[in-house]
């Protein structure tokens, strides 16, 4: 099964603890893999960041993230940890769908993680998007009044943070069309 625990598409909802745990609970009967996409857990304004199900069962779950958030989509690279019973199946999978990626990305990112760079970027790259995801989402809020929380959006706007206003508010001024 492949789900984003952390933050639906495009609803913004985050799987509750107790469905994770029902989740989990499903999987191991079923001897199934679950599949966390955990597309932009490094970039979040609006809540504490949230713990991914990986950790609570690296047995049944794999665990997929990607760069095209935090460096560049058009490097095309992500990762995945898998658990040691489902790795060659997964290796044989993705050896079937092409010849794989550029070899020198690759390196370059495993040893920009290595020397702890990536970890340095995500921090200050994390409060810089972080204070002007603030910003916008102080303007935002002047122009969309409905709208419902103060907290600005995670990387990937969620339009669950909004409610569209019943009407535009130029709609609402005397003789305006609407
Ligand atoms: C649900 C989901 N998964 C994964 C990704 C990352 O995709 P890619 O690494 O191919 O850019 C995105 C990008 O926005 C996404 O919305």
């Amino acid at each position: 099964m492949l789900l984003t625990p952390a933050h639906q598409f495009p609803t913004g909802a985050v799987l509750s603890p107790e469905r994770r745990t029902e989740l989990l609970r499903w999987a191991d009967a079923r001897e199934a893999l679950i599949i966390e996409d955990d597309y932009d857990a490094e970039y979040r304004y609006d809540r504490a960041p949230v713990g991914a199900l990986q950790g609570l069962r690296p047995d049944l779950v794999a665990h997929v993230g990607s760069v095209s958030k935090t460096l560049a989509p058009a490097l095309r690279l992500g990762w995945l940890i898998a658990p040691a019973a489902w790795r060659a199946r997964l290796f044989d999978a993705r050896g079937s769908l092409d010849h794989g990626l550029p070899a020198l990305e690759q390196l370059a990112l495993a040893d920009f993680i290595t020397r702890g760079a990536y970890d340095r970027h995500l921090r200050r790259s994390g409060a810089r998007t972080g204070a002007a995801a603030t910003r916008c989402s102080r303007h935002s809020r002047r122009g969309c009044p409905a709208r419902r929380s103060a907290a600005p959006p995670p990387a990937c706007t969620s339009p669950s943070t909004y409610r569209a206003p019943t009407k535009p508010r130029w709609s609402r001024r005397a003789g305006a069309p609407g």
